[in-house]
């Protein structure tokens, strides 16, 4: 297993490049099992879980293939119904190959995914809304078998904006025979992006990135040829390396639009994001100013940068208070950055962040992806040396992380566990 290294203290200083959304990528790899044919999908982010999710695809008999960021996708011939569980323990995300298999194969069976670390995250909601379709659902022994007749339009009401729910439910209802109307659908931009995708396979989708979507069923669907979006959270990740360092960056490929809560905290902690000709410019401020935060879902705080903030008020000055209404155990990286010198108490789902003159480099442990990140950001700016274990979880959702912070300047290097 590697480490990565940093000495922090280096300012940030250059141009980067964000990578194609991990979030994006995964529902549109698994809309490929709607249509037969081959699908093109450009600038796909080079990451760990893009590699689960080609397995779970491979396992399913569908072919692919890679020439560096160009994935070629064809699922004529589904000759397997099954995703294992030790493929989907590794990505809970694999749960999104349960709705197309239904609604083009009539038939599968996919692990549940079990909880994770940060929070139980259950799929309720998607099996709730794949019954009211038409679908036979049996829980046995940690599977999920699925069976229907082709599946019919239905109305159906989320009780919390699920992401990979809406998601499953859009790709099930594209080939479905009617309408169905998703209540309280997740407006997520990788939600959107999805529709678009669908859409260009020929689905009627009106709605994508409301509370409401409508999804007229078809027939067939086609394949397509589609450039991935950049990664919102990479990018928000790196704004917050510029802040923690007072750097100067510009951010190419920065998906800005999809960042308005993002950047106005960041803006309010004292941090200039001006958009520039080809890229974002980002400057970090000598004293960072405490900023109040509570996630909640698209357009509001992702909380998916949750942690990433966190490290930055660590060293604000003054006390903010950061509430985490999404996940009920998404803090794991707390007790990491209190081993650096942070300040901060948990109640609940609230935490209270005292800032600090600064925090002092020690040797950590990464336990789900966000959090590795929240590590290594607070290694950029600790005094002395910074050893995050267990970058596996980096390397699921971030491409080559230290590569592009030490383009920039940062004193990081990453080494094999035995170093
Ligand atoms: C997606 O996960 C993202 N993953 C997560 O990103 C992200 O944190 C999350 O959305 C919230 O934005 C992908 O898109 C692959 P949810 P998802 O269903 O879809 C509860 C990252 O770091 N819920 O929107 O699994 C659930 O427990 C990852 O890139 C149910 O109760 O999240 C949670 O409290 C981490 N029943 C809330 O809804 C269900 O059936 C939101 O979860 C489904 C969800």
């Amino acid at each position: 297993m590697d480490k990565i290294v940093i000495r922090g203290g280096e300012r940030l200083i250059g141009e980067v490049e964000v990578s194609g959304s991990k979030n994006a990528t995964l529902p549109i790899f698994a809309s490929s099992l709607l249509a037969e044919g081959t699908h093109r999908f450009h600038n796909v982010p080079d990451l760990r879980d893009v590699r689960t999710i080609v397995e779970v695809l491979h396992n399913l008999g569908v072919q692919v293939s890679q020439e560096g960021r160009v994935y070629r996708i064809d699922a004529t011939h589904v000759s397997n119904l099954e995703a294992p569980y030790d493929l989907v323990k590794t990505m809970r995300a694999s749960i999104l190959v349960l709705g197309p298999l239904v609604a083009r194969m009539r038939r599968a069976t996919v692990s549940l995914p079990g909880g994770c670390a940060i929070g139980a995250r259950p799929i309720n909601l998607h099996l709730m809304g794949l019954e009211a379709m038409g679908t036979k659902i049996d829980l046995r022994g940690g599977y999920v078998e699925a069976r229907a007749d082709r599946l019919k339009g239905a109305d159906i009401t989320f009780d919390i904006p699920t992401v990979t729910g809406t998601e499953n439910l859009m790709m099930a209802a594209a080939l479905a025979k009617g309408t169905t109307r998703l209540q309280n659908a997740a407006m997520e931009p990788e939600v959107v992006e999805l529709a678009n995708v669908l859409t260009e396979m020929g689905a009627r989708i009106n709605g994508a990135g409301t509370r409401l979507i409508e999804i007229e069923g078809v027939d067939s669907l086609q394949p397509v040829e589609h450039t991935i979006m950049p990664d919102r959270i990479e990018a928000g990740t790196l704004m917050v390396a510029a802040g923690l360092t007072r750097g100067n960056i510009k951010i190419l490929n920065c998906p800005i639009r999809h960042m308005e809560t993002v950047v106005a905290k960041l803006r309010e902690s004292g941090m200039e994001i001006d958009p520039e000709e080809d890229g974002v410019r980002v400057v970090g401020t000598r004293r960072i100013r405490s900023v109040d935060v509570k996630t909640q879902p698209y357009p509001g705080f992702p909380t998916d940068m949750q942690a990433q903030f966190m490290v930055l008020m660590s060293l604000a000055k003054g006390l903010s208070i950061i509430t985490e209404t999404i996940f009920e155990n998404r803090f794991i990286h707390v007790s990491e950055l209190r081993r650096m010198g942070a300040n901060i108490r948990i109640q609940g789902n609230t935490a209270i962040i005292q800032g600090v003159e600064s925090l002092s480099g020690a040797e950590v442990m990464a336990t789900d992806l966000r959090a590795s990140a929240s590590l290594v950001l607070a290694g950029l700016a600790a005094d002395g040396l910074t050893k995050v274990s267990r970058v596996y979880h980096l390397d699921r959702g971030y491409e080559a992380l230290d590569r592009k912070l030490a383009k920039l300047g940062a004193d990081i290097k990453r080494v094999k566990e035995a170093d």
